[in-house]
C-alpha cells in the first residue's frame, strides 16, 4: 500500500514532487503533463461553454498534503488554495493524527433533498401526498435513466408546513439517492417534473422547485486521536480544549475557527471540482443548528490525556458529472486521491478539515500563527533563491534573525554562505 508520510516534500524540486505524486497515484505521463501545463486547467473554449461572457480562465496554486491515513488507507491530498501555510498545516495535523492510526470517518449515503413549495393547498394535502407517494416517486425516477438502474434515485417523500407572513405553506421534500454525483441537476429536474402532479393531488399551486443545499442527509463524521506528547503535553492539550470552548461559545471566534476548517475542506473541493459555495453554506447553517452559531468541531481528551478531535458536517460532493467531466486537473486530482465513491471523497475532505482545524488551534494556543507562517514563507523564499536542502535551514534562520524575509534577502544570504 502506498505510504503518504513523505518527509520534507517542501524541500524537493517540482520535478521530484511530481515523481513522488506520480508514483504514489500511478499517474500516466499524460496526466503528469496536465499537472505541468502552465495554463492550469480548462481551455478557453470550455470556459466559454460553461459561463456567460467568458473572457479567460483563472488559475490558483495546487499543492499536496502528506501524511494522511483515513480509515486505514493512505492519501496524498491535492489542495487548491491561494493562502500560504494551509497545506503545511493539514500535513502537520495528519502527521500527529497518524501516530494513533489516523482519521476514522463515516459518511451517510448520498441523499439529496429537493424542495417543492406548495401554496393554497387544502387541509388534507399531506395525507393525499402520502397516499400518492409511490406515484410521485415513480414519476421522479422516470427522469433518470441511470439512477433507478443502480437501485438509486428518488426514494422518499416528506411533507412539512411552515407559517409565514403570507400564510401557511406546504413544503414537499423529495429525498433522492444521487449515488456518486453531487446531484443538483437531477434533483432540480425531478422537482420540476413532479410539481404538476403535486398540484393535481393537493389542489394547491407550486412555486419554487429546487434542491436544498442544506444536505443533512449527507452527514460526515470524522474523529482522530492526537497523542498527548506529540501535541506538546498536558498543558497544550488543555489549552486547545479552551480554544475550542472559546469558539463554541462566541460567534466572532466560531466564524474564524470554522473558516479554518473550511480552509481544508474547500481546498480539496477546489482541486476536485466541487461546488464550494454549497459546501460552505451548508456547513455554516449546520454550525448554527442549536440556535447559536458554534464550532463545527469538538475537542476533548481521553482518559490518557490524549487530545480527541471530532468534526461533523453535511457535505454534498460528487465524483461523476459536473466540472470534473471538463476540467483535466480536477480529473487528475481525483485520481491522486484514488477515491472510488462520493462518500469516500466526503470522508477525505472532512478529515482534511479536522487536520486543518487541529493545526490552527494548536498554533494559536501555543506560539501564535505568525511565527510558523513567516518561517514557511522564508523557507519558500530560500528554496526559490536556489538554496539546497542543506542550506535552507541556515538561510531561514538568518532571514528570521535579521528580519530580512524577502527573495533578495535570501539571494544575498545564499551568496554569503
Ligand atoms: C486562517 O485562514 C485560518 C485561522 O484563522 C483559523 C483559526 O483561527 O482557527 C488560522
Amino acid at each position: 500500500m502506498p505510504d503518504s508520510s513523505i518527509s520534507k516534500l517542501f524541500e524537493k524540486s517540482r520535478k521530484e514532487r511530481l515523481d513522488i505524486v506520480g508514483t504514489f497515484a500511478n499517474l500516466s505521463s499524460d496526466e503528469l503533463n496536465i499537472l505541468q501545463n502552465e495554463n492550469g486547467g480548462i481551455s478557453y473554449e470550455n470556459a466559454d461553454k460553461m459561463v456567460e461572457n467568458a473572457i479567460g480562465t483563472f488559475s490558483l496554486p495546487l499543492g499536496v498534503a502528506t501524511n494522511f491515513t483515513i480509515n486505514g488507507k493512505d492519501y496524498l491530498i491535492p489542495m487548491v488554495i491561494e493562502e500560504p501555510s494551509v497545506i503545511a498545516a493539514a500535513s502537520k495535523g495528519a502527521k500527529i493524527a497518524r501516530i494513533k492510526g489516523g482519521f476514522e470517518v463515516t459518511a451517510d449515503e448520498s441523499y439529496s433533498i429537493g424542495q417543492i413549495q406548495v401554496l393554497d393547498a387544502d387541509e388534507s394535502a399531506i395525507q393525499k401526498i402520502t397516499n400518492s407517494s409511490d406515484e410521485i416517486i415513480n414519476l421522479a425516477n422516470s427522469k433518470s435513466k441511470s439512477l433507478p438502474k443502480m437501485n438509486k434515485g428518488a426514494k422518499e417523500i416528506t411533507c412539512k408546513t411552515i407559517d409565514t407572513p403570507s400564510g401557511k405553506m406546504l413544503i414537499v421534500e423529495l429525498l433522492i439517492d444521487v449515488g456518486d454525483a453531487m446531484g443538483a441537476n437531477i434533483t432540480n429536474t425531478m422537482c420540476e417534473a413532479v410539481s404538476p402532479l403535486i398540484e393535481k393531488i393537493t389542489g394547491g399551486k407550486t412555486l419554487l422547485r429546487i434542491l436544498s443545499n442544506y444536505s443533512t442527509r449527507r452527514i460526515v463524521k470524522a474523529r482522530a486521536v492526537f497523542e498527548k506528547e506529540a501535541v506538546g503535553g498536558e498543558s497544550v492539550v488543555d489549552n486547545i480544549i479552551k480554544a475550542f470552548e472559546f469558539a463554541n461559545n462566541d460567534v466572532y471566534r466560531a466564524v474564524t475557527h470554522n473558516k479554518g476548517i473550511l480552509n481544508g475542506i474547500v481546498s480539496v473541493a477546489n482541486a476536485t471540482g466541487q461546488d464550494s459555495r454549497a459546501i460552505e453554506a451548508a456547513a455554516n447553517a449546520y454550525a448554527a443548528k442549536s440556535g447559536q452559531y458554534r464550532s463545527l468541531s469538538l475537542w476533548s481528551k481521553d482518559s490518557e490525556g490524549n487530545l480527541i478531535g471530532e468534526l461533523e458536517i453535511p457535505l454534498s460532493v460528487g465524483i461523476v458529472g459536473g466540472i470534473i467531466t471538463v476540467h483535466p486537473v480536477a480529473k487528475v486530482c481525483t485520481k491522486i486521491l484514488g477515491v472510488a465513491s462520493a462518500q469516500e471523497l466526503a470522508c477525505v475532505m472532512t478529515a482534511t478539515g479536522l487536520a486543518q482545524n487541529f493545526s490552527a488551534i494548536h498554533a494559536l494556543s501555543t506560539e501564535g500563527i505568525q511565527k510558523g507562517h513567516m518561517r514557511l514563507h522564508a523557507r519558500n523564499l530560500a528554496s526559490s533563491a536556489g538554496a539546497t536542502s542543506q542550506q535552507i535551514d541556515e538561510i531561514v534562520q538568518k532571514m528570521i534573525e535579521e528580519k530580512k524575509i524577502s527573495l533578495d534577502g535570501a539571494k544575498e544570504l545564499l551568496k554569503q554562505i
